[in-house]
């Protein structure tokens, strides 16, 4: 699905903009995202469920996967809404213009003040547990005498809301799938969302508290799920509770069925289409519907990876080599787990080409490390790749979601630039981080300072 080919020069091209001029320009490494990868991915979903669903329907970008001002103000243009699951994330989204109608707050901890902000903006909340539901209650009758915030806490242009706040209830569907352990949210032993034992005094609380909007429930039953058995059986548990919510009196109108469709990293990966997805999504919930004789609720899904991870590369440089021999060879390249942590952390792969010699025969099997300190801090174990030169770039595929999200200074590395690509121009979207920007927030005390 990126917009990449094969320019004249042998080169990798990205959105009509040649990489290896991308790196000479804004520097290495860089994340190189083609916006209409991106564009392409929310029609998709969209269209798939206006196809396969014959009531409303609302795709959300699940913005944990890359979040900042320009990606936000992206999938806004493309009429998606957002999940955050962060005061931060929420921040962002709103300052980029994304309508609060459209942000549904995530979190299995939500803080006061980031209720407060969300309940502020007008944005709708996933409570996921007790204590956030008697912060919510609590909230609102604050509300009564005190503003929740000072309106100067919102972005510029971000009006205060005074309505109930629109809320959803998240339970843990006790669905197994195949994914890696960290990444797997819907069996019961999870940290997120309400049991499904404990729904019954959930709704009933509910139902005693009519000054917040109960609308609907939601579940996530994990990430990078290649399988779609699991979302279908989500449906039935999820129709299952709205009706016994709605039953309570509560004024349920949405459901939401979470992300978790997963993407192509290496040749092997072999997920279902969004269209293919949506449709047996779509397909669960109206079934689900007609057994029980409900009107068809607003339906949202709220996919992350796969709207954001295939439409991003990231572009390193190669420097040292080092030759094990008869074992292997390491190939550094100027960054590593502090843009990309999947490896690291999931045991992730990922593919890679050489984007200034593409059409180089492969000819070695090499080991893509990073420059951290640190031995597990590799790329991409036993690459088969061209022979590399030192100043080569080497591209990293599919490395828009998570990464940029999960990055940090691991070793008091700045973070790379993000360029924005398409139809032959790129516009930076993150600047590169500077010393300077990794000073910003130290303080010395008074006894240690020096100058
Ligand atoms: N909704 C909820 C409530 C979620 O927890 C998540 C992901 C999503 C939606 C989006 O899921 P997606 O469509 O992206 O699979 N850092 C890990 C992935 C963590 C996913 C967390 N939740 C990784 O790099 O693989």
């Amino acid at each position: 699905p990126l917009t990449a080919r094969v320019n004249d020069q042998d080169h990798l091209e990205i959105g009509g903009c040649d990489v290896t001029q991308l790196v000479q320009q804004f520097g290495s490494p860089l994340y190189i995202l083609d916006e209409q990868t991106v564009r392409v991915a929310c029609q998709q979903y969209r269209q798939a469920f206006a196809r396969h669903y014959p009531g409303e329907s609302l795709v959300l970008y699940a913005s944990k996967a890359w979040n900042c001002l320009a990606v936000c103000a992206l999938v806004a243009d493309e009429s998606v809404g957002i999940d955050v699951v962060s005061g931060g994330e929420l921040y962002t989204a709103l300052a980029a213009g994304m309508p609060a109608q459209r942000i549904y707050v995530h979190g299995n901890n939500k803080g006061r003040e980031e209720l407060a902000l969300a309940i502020a903006a007008g944005c709708t909340i996933i409570a996921d547990n007790w204590y956030e539901l008697n912060l919510l209650v609590d909230l609102v009758a604050q509300r009564r005498h005190t503003p929740l915030i000072d309106p100067h806490e919102l972005p510029a242009g971000v009006a205060l809301i005074q309505g109930s706040p629109r809320v959803m209830l998240r339970l843990t569907p006790g669905i197994e799938c195949h994914t890696h352990e960290y990444i797997r949210t819907g069996h019961l032993d999870s940290k997120f969302g309400f049991d499904p034992n404990q729904m019954p005094e959930v709704l009933a609380f509910a139902a005693a508290h009519p000054e917040i909007e109960w609308i609907g429930v939601h579940a996530h039953i994990g990430s990078q799920i290649f399988e779609v058995a699991p979302h279908r059986d989500l449906t039935d548990v999820l129709v299952e509770w709205f009706v016994k919510a709605a039953q309570m009196g509560l004024p349920m109108q949405e459901l939401n069925v979470g992300g978790g469709l997963g993407i192509r990293y290496t040749e092997s990966d072999d997920p279902p289409s969004i269209e293919d997805w949506s449709k047996v999504v779509c397909e669960g919930i109206v079934a689900a519907c007609q057994t029980w004789h409900l009107d068809y609720p607003k339906l949202l899904c709220e996919p992350g990876r796969s709207l954001i991870g295939p439409a991003c590369v990231t572009a390193y440089t190669i420097g040292s080599r080092k030759v094990v021999p008869d074992i292997r060879t390491y190939l550094a390249v100027d960054g590593g787990m502090s843009d990309n942590p999947r490896p690291i952390t999931y045991q992730s792969l990922y593919s890679l080409v050489l984007a200034n010699r593409m059409s180089a025969p492969i000819s070695e099997v090499a080991t893509i490390a990073g420059k951290h300190c640190e031995s597990g801090d590799i790329l991409v174990k036993d690459a088969k790749i061209p022979v590399c030169e030192v100043g080569d770039h080497l591209v990293v595929l599919s490395t828009g979601a998570y990464n940029y999200s999960m990055s940090s200074n691991y070793n008091r590395i700045p973070r790379p630039a993000a360029v924005m690509v398409r139809e032959g121009q790129a516009n930076l979207i993150l600047r590169r981080e500077t010393y300077q920007d990794l000073l910003r927030q130290d303080c010395v005390p008074a006894r240690l300072q020096t100058h």
